[in-house]
């Protein structure tokens, strides 16, 4: 694979990805909107004629989990007519997709982490758009990686990690839900495995995100504490904060057996926020 088409490369994971791919030697093609509006199937049908990719990594998304309860359509052009069209496309140029989902798929009921034999079973319209997407490309796409993915933080665009630095700035104490458990995913630790896996050939549906997992509350304390910054962390019930979507309540991914597959599971997640607090000058 010398080629590669990435999409939605100005996202968090998307400049990671490109950095990454570049960084080993790859010629990337790296599109976003409004270059490239991968709903258009027009769009992405001549921009595939006229980059020739040899593999696809899809990093486009519609990720406000909230306002796709309102704007279920544009949830759907992004994340389900979107992985579509690619997949149509990757198929008829018989290369590989990547396409990335979500933790978001699964209703959050579980108490041990998901696996990839879990059923779905989303809570919330964004989840539900993401699954539509999981389902079009595996049934479109011979050669294509769905990796589900759980809260992304990347030194490249806003997320959770960057927002509790915010909320703590010139405050005393801050309140965080703590019944959401999930794991966080750092796009520098995400981008490499997922352009390893990429060039294994082994196609099929994956879980990824930094090893461990721990609640939004307790992911805030140890990005406040690791930052260096004096502040208290409440925790909260998610009812203090209420959402037009709910959440999962826990929604933590199993990596089996992409961990085999890399050779190795990704760094704790307590170490990859110091790593991301150190890139964006946060941490000394
Ligand atoms: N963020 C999370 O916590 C999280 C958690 C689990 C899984 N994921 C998944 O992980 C992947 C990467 O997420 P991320 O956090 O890196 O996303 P991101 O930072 O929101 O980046 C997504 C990019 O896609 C672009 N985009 C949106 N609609 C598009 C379209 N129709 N055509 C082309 N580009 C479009 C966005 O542009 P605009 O900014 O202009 O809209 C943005 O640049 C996504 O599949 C996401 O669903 C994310």
């Amino acid at each position: 694979m010398r080629r590669l088409l990435v999409t939605g490369a100005r996202g968090q994971l998307g400049q990671d990805v490109c950095r990454q791919a570049t960084a080993r030697g790859l010629e990337v093609s790296a599109l976003d909107l409004p270059e490239l509006d991968i709903a258009s199937q027009e769009a992405v049908r001549a921009c595939l004629q006229a980059t020739r990719p040899e593999a696809i990594l899809n990093c486009a998304a519609y990720n406000a989990v909230d306002r796709a309860e309102t704007e279920f359509h544009q949830a759907l052009a992004a994340n389900a007519l979107g992985p579509r069209n690619l997949a149509v496309e990757a198929e008829r140029l018989g290369v590989p997709l990547m396409h990335l989902s979500t933790d978001y798929v699964f209703d959050g009921r579980a108490t041990r982490p998901y696996t990839i034999a879990d059923p779905p079973n989303p809570l919330g319209r964004y989840g539900l758009s993401k699954l539509r997407g999981e389902l079009e490309v595996q049934a479109l796409a011979r050669r294509h990686y769905v990796v589900r993915l759980s809260w992304v933080f990347g030194a490249g665009n806003d997320n959770f990690a960057r927002k509790v630095l915010g909320w703590a700035r010139g405050r005393a104490s801050i309140q965080v839900v703590d019944d959401q458990v999930a794991c966080p995913a750092y796009t520098a630790d995400l981008a490499p495995a997922l352009l390893e896996l990429l060039g294994s050939g082994a196609f099929g549906l994956y879980h990824l995100a930094n090893q461990g997992h721990c609640s939004r509350h307790a992911w805030a304390a140890h990005i406040v504490g690791a930052a260096g910054l004096g502040v208290e962390v409440v925790p909260v019930s998610s009812r203090a904060f209420p959402t037009p979507a709910a959440r999962p309540a826990f929604s933590a991914l199993d990596t089996f057996p992409l961990d085999g597959i890399l050779g190795r599971p990704l760094p704790p997640w307590q170490d990859a926020t110091e790593r991301f607090l150190r890139e964006i000058g946060a941490r000394t």
